[in-house]
């Protein structure tokens, strides 16, 4: 769960900003708490469809100290919790109080607990002052990352000021960090020249533009958010229907290829399955790279409707194999087109399955009525069963763990980088190792495959061999720094999704890491471990009978597949 606070002057529009930004991680599908902390009690109108009648302290005024969690939470737009602190009447009594009463509140009712499932919790504080009711969002960690809301205007700049002078108090002790401003303009001259010199001066860095703009406040007479206004009701079904469009008239294969008719043989290029129809689907497939996206959309949409216990309901995520998947994206033609598809998830063997893989899909006899025969193939190749995953999940967490030990780390409960301290300086096996690290493990397992394409190389189970294929004894210098490349950049975009940012010293828990950069800037250490993991693949692969290859052309399948 991220915990996010967002402050600035009154009237900036950190309301508006937030509920917007709410709005648009609700769309997305994400679990999103709103804990306004300003005692105008509007920071979920617009989610609420109108103001919460119900602060906390209204609440706690009118029925005693016997509360609910439902009478000081509401649902407003996508799902959204919503919680208004309240305040005292103007000029009667601190401010401060209400946003400590209600934070506490939320707590011991168990607003944040594991089994509400948020994803993000949202404090939206007045930060004209930075007095000990404001500053509770940062206290004690309540909220880890802090977002300003500025513009160009002097006013809102001392106060972005002011707000700083206090997170820096409990930066210490609180674990929090100012993750960065947000100029909501104001139409000031060289506004973002400003307010990214501003940024600058902090340490930090502008990361949103919000343009002024009418439409924020059309939305907000319909006491709405713009994503509800703009998207949802007008914009959205739209923009879905195009969309929809877009997928019917093109279809499932590239364009180029008539569903009913075989370009390849048109083209006279022999048969239709060898290697001529597999370089003329590449040409259209090159001039046609949506295609992909087109069979993803269309395979997505088909599982959420026919199949949605296959779902997350938290994640979204559909559990379906990957090397399923690749089938279904990959393969040369659908003969029907969409219907062919839809027809595939149909016969698939679905019921009462929590997770589609190879075994689930329909014989092959019927299958080649909808697909050519390379899907199968398509989905044998992506299958790395799980035996082999575990064997270079099992490398790749040994490799990581004899390079730190290389370098003098110790096994200790907490990770202390002075102290060269790891929890998980603990073997792959052992049952202290957490299962979450096992599991991340375990997906960068999954991945290797790909990354070995990108090399033009490929892993082949025991028995797929040709004779006279040599396999690799290791990588050539060039396909190494290549694949040590790829494995950072996953590690990268993994963490800059996280929030995380670049500092000298790494802080885990404020997100700040000393490798959020180019590969080639890493600390020399950091670039051993990403060396040490490519190192270990080939060897941990022979020992259990696979070999990897050069070369990623489609070889003739197996005669069980055909
Ligand atoms: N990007 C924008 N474009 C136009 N009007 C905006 C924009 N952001 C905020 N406003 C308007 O400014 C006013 C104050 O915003 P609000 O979010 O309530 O501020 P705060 O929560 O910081 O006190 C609102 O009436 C809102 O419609
Ligand atoms: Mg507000």
């Amino acid at each position: 769960m991220r915990k996010i606070a967002m402050y600035g002057k009154g009237g900036i529009g950190k309301s508006t900003t937030c509920q917007n930004l709410v709005a648009g991680l609700t769309e997305m599908g994400k679990k999103v708490m709103v804990v306004g902390c300003d005692p105008k009690g509007d920071s979920t109108r617009l989610l609420l469809g109108g103001l919460n009648q119900h602060t906390v302290l209204d609440t706690l005024r009118e029925e005693g100290e016997d509360v609910d969690l439902e009478d000081i939470r509401k649902t407003g737009f996508g799902g959204t919790l919503c919680t208004e602190s309240g305040g005292p009447e103007p000029g009667v009594g601190c401010v401060g109080r209400g946003i400590i009463t209600s934070i506490n509140l939320l707590e011991q009712l168990g607003a944040f607990g594991e089994d509400e499932n948020l994803d993000y919790v949202f404090y939206d504080v007045l930060g004209d002052v930075v007095c000990g009711g404001f500053a509770m969002p940062m206290r004690e960690g309540k909220a880890k990352e802090i977002y300003i809301v500025v513009s160009g205007e002097m006013m809102a700049m001392y106060a972005a000021n002011n707000i700083c002078k206090g997170i820096l108090k409990f930066a210490e002790t609180g674990g929090i960090r100012l993750a960065g401003l947000i100029c909501n303009s104001r139409q000031v001259d060289n506004e973002v020249e400003m307010i990214e010199a501003f940024a600058d001066k902090l340490g930090s860095h502008m990361i949103h533009f919000v343009p002024r703009d009418n439409m924020v406040q059309k939305a907000e007479i319909n006491r709405k958010t713009v994503i509800e206004e703009n998207f949802r009701n007008k914009k959205g079904p739209d923009f879905v229907s195009r969309l929809r469009g877009f997928v019917n008239i093109k279809g499932p294969n590239p364009v180029g290829y008539s569903v009913n008719g075989d370009e390849s043989s048109q083209k006279g290029e022999g048969s239709s399955q060898g290697e001529a129809a597999n370089s003329s689907y590449k040409n259209l497939a090159g001039d046609d790279p949506a295609h992909l996206i087109r069979r993803a959309i269309l395979l997505r949409s088909i599982l959420q409707r026919d199949c949605p216990g296959l779902i997350d309901p938290e994640t979204k995520n559909a559990s379906i194999s990957s090397s399923v998947v690749r089938g279904f994206l990959r393969v040369h033609k659908y003969v029907h087109g969409a219907r062919s598809l839809e027809a595939i998830v149909k016969m698939s063997n679905l019921v009462n399955v929590r997770h589609f893989n190879a075994a689930s899909l329909p014989p092959s006899d019927l299958l080649h009525l909808h697909v050519t025969v390379d899907f199968l193939k398509d989905v044998n190749k992506g299958q790395l069963e799980l035996p082999v995953i575990e064997v270079i999940a099992k490398a790749c967490h040994e490799a990581w763990r004899k390079q730190k030990e290389n370098d003098e780390w110790k096994q200790a409960p907490k990770r202390n980088d002075d102290k060269k301290e790891h929890p998980w300086l603990l073997p792959f096996d052992d049952p202290e190792f957490p299962e979450s690290v096992r599991e991340n493990n375990r997906i960068t397992a999954r991945l290797v495959q790909a990354k070995l394409h990108e090399v033009d190389c490929q892993i082949k189970m025991p028995g797929y061999v040709k004779k006279g294929e040599s396999s690799l004894k290791s990588f050539s210098p060039e396909d190494k720094e290549k694949l040590m490349d790829i494995e950072h950049d996953i590690w990268l975009r993994n963490h800059l999704l996280d929030g995380y940012d670049y500092a000298k010293e790494t802080n885990e828990s404020l997100r700040l890491h000393r490798d959020i950069l180019p590969f080639n800037k890493l600390p020399e250490a950091d670039q051993e471990l990403d060396r040490a993991l490519v190192d270990s693949l080939i060897p941990a692969l022979s020992k259990k009978g696979y070999k990897v290859v050069k070369g990623k052309g489609y070889e003739k399948q197996p005669k069980s597949q055909t």
